[in-house]
């Protein structure tokens, strides 16, 4: 991995979520002086409460819907609701955050002359008819869905940022994130890792949608920081996009019967109807990421990874940490 320049000043916007979290660990673990924005959508302040003594820490409520004016060196773009629970409660303000948020960060990038990186989606893939998806897939999105505000807002936002990389020499990084789980994920967000542990603990039913066969791969939340850190650090000639996840495939009635077994619950298994545009399979090909990031590969099995969220999840529902 090349060295990272331990001096910078790096806006991470959605830095009180659950990824955005973890990366300001990261960046204040290496030195950085961070300035966190969030306008606590989905965010919350328990996530970055350990970092508010750190000098190196800045906390700043703001929607990114807004234009924002600060100095900094770097910009991880991280705002937006990413579980369709949430992004789908006021559908036209998650278009508003991917898209105005984009023009609003790749505008302040422009004036001050920062790097900055998109946290993009596998979503912009949409129901894919190729699998595993490779970045030159352009996908099979429908516009006008219950999911186009985050699929389409997504691809909107992607193609601001290559706009702005071709006509302001703008240097950029998009990163396509896969389903990536860990500490700190939302208790009620529905996504499917977090539902099944809490289900789990609590002994309710585990809820099926479908027959249980459609795919997802996971990534643990250690990993997928990893790779945003090294592909900020990547020479300008790579913008992206790139895939990041862990290609191990997994059905979500094996997940189920996981989360099971690692809780020890005695919850059953409850089957539901499919929801409108869900997608059958979705799995990254991530050799372009394991050429460009200085050998990174994703290293933390599903079960290590489920134990230590089992572990949050477990403290945060027995009240050892605040609800
Ligand atoms: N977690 C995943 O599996 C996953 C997968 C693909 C992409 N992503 C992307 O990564 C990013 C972070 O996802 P996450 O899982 O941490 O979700 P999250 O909901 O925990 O974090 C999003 C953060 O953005 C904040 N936010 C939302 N709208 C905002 C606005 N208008 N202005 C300022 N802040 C705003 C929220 O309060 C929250 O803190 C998102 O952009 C998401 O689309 C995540």
């Amino acid at each position: 991995m090349r060295q990272y320049n331990p001096s910078k000043r790096i806006l991470v916007t959605g830095g009180a979520g659950f990824l955005g979290s973890h990366l300001c660990d990261r960046l204040i673990a290496a030195g950085h002086d961070v300035l966190c924005v969030d306008n606590f959508f989905t965010g919350t302040k328990r996530n970055i409460e350990h970092l508010l003594p750190s000098p190196q820490f800045e906390l700043m409520r703001h929607d990114v819907t807004f234009p924002l004016y600060v100095e900094v060196d770097e910009i991880f773009n991280l705002a937006c609701p990413a579980s369709p629970i949430h992004y789908q409660h006021d559908p036209v303000q998650t278009t508003k955050t991917s898209v105005h948020g984009a023009i609003n960060m790749l505008g302040l990038a422009k004036r001050v002359r920062a790097k900055i990186l998109q946290a993009s989606t596998s979503e912009v893939y949409g129901d894919p008819e190729i699998h595993p998806q490779v970045e030159q897939y352009w996908g099979r999105v429908n516009p006008i869905g219950i999911r186009s505000c985050y699929d389409e807002g997504k691809r909107c936002a992607e193609t601001l940022f290559f706009d702005y990389h071709r006509q302001h020499k703008l240097r950029i990084k998009v990163a396509r994130i896969f389903n990536t789980y860990g500490p700190r994920m939302h208790t009620n967000d529905g996504r499917v890792v977090s539902n099944f542990i809490v289900q789990a603990l609590r002994g309710q039913d585990i809820t099926i949608y479908g027959d249980g066969s459609q795919t997802r791969s996971f990534c643990y939340v250690d990993d997928l920081i990893e790779a945003m850190l090294r592909l900020m650090a990547t020479g300008d000639d790579f913008p992206g996009p790139v895939n990041i996840g862990n290609p191990g495939e997994f059905s979500m009635l094996e997940l189920a019967e996981k989360v099971i077994e690692l809780t020890g619950s005695r919850s059953k298994l409850v089957r539901m109807p499919l929801p409108a545009d869900d997608p059958k399979q979705r799995r990254p090909d991530i050799s372009l990421a394991q050429e460009h990031l200085g050998g990174w590969t994703p290293r933390t099995q599903l079960d290590e990874g489920l134990g230590k969220t089992i572990a949050y999840f477990d403290q945060l529902l027995s009240g050892t940490q605040a609800a």
